[in-house]
C-alpha cells in the first residue's frame, strides 16, 4: 500500500498542507497567522485556520499538479490531532474529514510530536535517536522503546519556546522572542545566575522566565539574554544526555522551533562528540511545524493500516506522544 497522503496541520499559528510520497514532499502551502500584538489568541488563530484552510489547501493541490499529480491520486488526507490548541485542532479536523468525504479516502489522525520526530527521521540519517523536541509550547525528550516513543523527561509547566517569548515581551521585544535573545546573547558572556531547574528528568521554565524579567532591573538586556539561554539550554542537555545514558542510543535528533538556535545546537554538539554518538538537525522548513511531517507520519500510518473512521476522529488537545501505539515501526 504505497500511497501518496494530503496532510494539514494546524495546531497552533502556523496552518500548513502538504502533499508527500515515499520519495519526498511533492506540494506544500502554508499560512502564519501572526497576531498584532502579544501571543497568540487561541479564537483568532482559529478563525484564521477557518478563513484560509480553502485557499491553502487549494494552493497545495495546484502545487501538486503542477508535479504531475492529480487529487485522485491521493490515498488518504492526514491532520494534527493534537496536542494543541482546542479551536484550532478543531477546524483543520473539519477541513481534513470534508477532504476524506469528497475524494472518497481513508482518515488519518496524527500526533503531533511523533510528526516532528519521523520527519526528522526521514530527512535525515537518524535512525532510532533519542530526540529533543524543543517549541513554543512543548518541551519534550523522547526516545523509542518496545511499541512506543516514551518520554524520558518533559517541562512541568511552560514550554522553552514560550518561557523566552513570556521573558522577551517582558523586555519589550516583539514576538516570537527567541531569535531576538538569540542575538542579544552573542553581545554577552556575562553570567547572571538564574534558577536552574531540573527534577529528575523533568524540567521547569517558568520560575526562570519570571527570574530572567527580575534580573532586567539591575543588568543589562545582552547579559539576561546571555545567561537566560545559557542556563535553559544546558538544562535541556543535561536530560538529553541522561536519556542518552539510560536508553544506550546513539543518535540525538533535535526537533521544534527553538532548535533553530545555533547556541543550542553548539551546546548539544559538545555533548554529542563528548559522548561519541551522532547528532542530527534537519533542514529548517522541517524543524518548526510544517504540513509536511503530518503528511508523512500520516503517509506511515496508512501503509500500516492506522486509520480512523470519520466517527472516530476526535481531536486531542492534551494528545500525549507516549499515548500512540507505534503501527509503522518494525
Ligand atoms: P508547537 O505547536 O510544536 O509548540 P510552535 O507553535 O511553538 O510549535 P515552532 O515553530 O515549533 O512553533 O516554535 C516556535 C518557538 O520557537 C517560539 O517560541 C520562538 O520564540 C522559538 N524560536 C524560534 N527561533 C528561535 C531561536 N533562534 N532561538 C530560540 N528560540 C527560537
Ligand atoms: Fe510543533
Amino acid at each position: 500500500m504505497k500511497g501518496t497522503v494530503l496532510g494539514i496541520e494546524g495546531t497552533a499559528w502556523n496552518l500548513s498542507a502538504a502533499i508527500v510520497n515515499e520519495k519526498d514532499v511533492i506540494a506544500e502551502a502554508t499560512d502564519i497567522y501572526s497576531p498584532a500584538t502579544g501571543g497568540i489568541h487561541p479564537r483568532e488563530a482559529a478563525q484564521h485556520h477557518a478563513k484560509y484552510a480553502s485557499m491553502v489547501i487549494r494552493k497545495v493541490l495546484e502545487g501538486a499538479k503542477e508535479k504531475g499529480v492529480s487529487p485522485s491520486d491521493i490515498d488518504a488526507i492526514a491532520f494534527s490531532r493534537g496536542p494543541g490548541l482546542g479551536a484550532c485542532l478543531r477546524t483543520v479536523a473539519t477541513a481534513a474529514r470534508t477532504l476524506a468525504i469528497t475524494y472518497d479516502v481513508p482518515l488519518v489522525g496524527v500526533n503531533h510530536c511523533l510528526a516532528h520526530i519521523e520527519v526528522g527521521r526521514w530527512k535525515t540519517p537518524a535512525r532510532d535517536p533519542v530526540t529533543l523536541y524543543v517549541s513554543g509550547a512543548n518541551s519534550q525528550v523522547l526516545a523509542y522503546r518496545m511499541g512506543r516513543y516514551r518520554v524520558f523527561g518533559e517541562t512541568l509547566d511552560i514550554g522553552l519556546g514560550n518561557a523566552f517569548d513570556k521573558f522577551a515581551r517582558s523586555a519589550g521585544l516583539t514576538h516570537p522572542g527567541g531569535p531576538k535573545i538569540e542575538q542579544l546573547a552573542k553581545k554577552s558572556t556575562n553570567y547572571i545566575p538564574l534558577p536552574y531547574v531540573v527534577k529528575g528528568m523533568d524540567l521547569s521554565f517558568s520560575g526562570l522566565s519570571t527570574a530572567a524579567t527580575e534580573a532586567l532591573k539591575s543588568n543589562s538586556l545582552e547579559d539576561v539574554c546571555y545567561s537566560l539561554q545559557e542556563t535553559a539550554f544546558a538544562m535541556i542537555v543535561e536530560v538529553t544526555e541522561r536519556a542518552l545514558a539510560h536508553t544506550g542510543k546513539s543518535e540525538v535528533l533535535l526537533a521544534g522551533g527553538v532548535g533553530a538556535n545555533m547556541r543550542l545546537r553548539e551546546m548539544l554538539d559538545i555533548m554529542c562528540n563528548d559522548r561519541r554518538v551522532s547528532f542530527h538537525v534537519p533542514e529548517k522548513r522541517f524543524m518548526g511545524d510544517n504540513g509536511a511531517m503530518i503528511a508523512y507520519l500520516g503517509l506511515l500510518m496508512y501503509e500500516a493500516g492506522d486509520v480512523l473512521s470519520i466517527e472516530n476522529s476526535h481531536v486531542n488537545p492534551n494528545f500525549r506522544p507516549d499515548d500512540v501505539d507505534v503501527t509503522w515501526l518494525e
